[in-house]
């Protein structure tokens, strides 16, 4: 979708809205897969009201966009803009146990740097790709952890009240892989409660965590990391595994080798190509075992 009328464009330059023509959201996504839109980058999120105010009164359909790293775009011209916030610097402070973080902020570096300050408790999130806005939103988990545990206060833009909210912790229901977040809520900044812990020992606890993926996980691949969510009590990966599935493909999308849950883009796989291999392993899944299986990545399809 394109933003053409003058009116518009004027008015985003005055809200300090960054109006980037075409932009492929292939190159915005760990996939890379994804058509073209129009992208908008927020500098200040006090813009943000007056942004979707504009959007809703021209009748612009839009998308929050994060790190993109959970994300499977649809192809071609896309039906809607596209929506991203520009991480500002320094994009974490530290206040006692407390980190402030700007919802834009990448989640390993956020993570390392507190671990440098001997603020711990998130090791097993290290090598998740992706914004902590989009971890936050998800309630990103991995060895035994999950970011919400942490959460002191979240601040957002409501779509249903058009403000910028704060809400507390306790406000938040953060379960495996969902928040009470609506949908159209945009993720703006985080103050986590983090526990005391010497660098050296956050780091033995990295390192861990890094052997263990990298020794099951597909990580030098595009991919959205796991493509559905477990069961309660059982691994989707596992599931797909025991069917024989691993290097399935449609096109070049393709379902690893080493881990049946992550889906490959080996080549140039199109977002068809990818949502057609996730419904044939779906299907396969369900008559063999009975089980519906519930996508974890975020499919944004026109
Ligand atoms: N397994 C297989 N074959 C496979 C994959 C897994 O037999 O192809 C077996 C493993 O050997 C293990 C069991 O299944 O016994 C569980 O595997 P793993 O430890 O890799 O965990 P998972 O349940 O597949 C979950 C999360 C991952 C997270 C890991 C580590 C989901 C959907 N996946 O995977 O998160 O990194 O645990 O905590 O919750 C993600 O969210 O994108 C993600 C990758």
């Amino acid at each position: 979708m394109r933003i053409r009328d003058p009116r518009i464009v004027a008015k985003l330059v005055e809200i300090n809205v960054e109006l980037k023509h075409g932009t492929a959201l292939a190159g915005l996504t760990s996939l890379g897969i994804g058509g073209t839109t129009d992208l908008l980058r927020i500098k200040r999120h006090e813009s943000l009201p007056d942004l979707l105010t504009l959007l809703d009164a021209n009748h612009v359909p839009h998308k929050f966009l994060g790190g993109g790293s959970n994300l499977l775009v649809g192809d071609g011209e896309l039906p809607w803009v596209v929506l991203q916030l520009v991480r500002p610097e320094p994009d974490v402070v530290l206040e006692g146990n407390l980190a402030h973080v700007d919802a834009a902020a990448d989640l390993g570096r956020m993570i390392t740097f507190c671990a440098k300050n001997d603020l711990g408790g998130m090791e097993g999130l290290i090598g998740v790709p992706g914004t902590v806005g989009g971890a936050l939103r998800m309630n990103a988990g991995a060895y035994g952890m999950q970011i919400g545990s942490y959460v002191r206060e979240v601040k957002l833009y409501r779509a249903a009240s058009r403000k910028i909210e704060v809400l507390h912790g306790d406000q938040i229901s953060f379960e495996y892989r969902h928040t009470s977040f609506a949908p159209d809520d945009m993720m703006l900044a985080v103050i986590l409660e983090l526990p005391s812990k010497s660098y050296k020992d956050i780091l033995q606890g990295i390192r861990i965590c890094n052997e263990k993926r990298r020794s099951s996980q597909p990580l030098g691949q595009k991919s959205a990391g796991c493509i559905f969510k477990n069961p309660p009590g059982v691994s989707a990966g596992r599931m797909i595994d025991e069917l024989g599935l691993k290097g399935l493909s449609v096109g070049d999308a393709r379902v690893s080798d080493r881990h049946a849950n992550f889906f490959v883009n080996a080549g140039h796989a199109s977002a068809r190509d990818m949502l057609m291999l996730i419904a044939d392993v779906r299907e396969r899944v369900q008559k063999s075992f009975g089980v519906n299986l519930e996508n974890e990545v975020v499919v944004w399809n026109a």
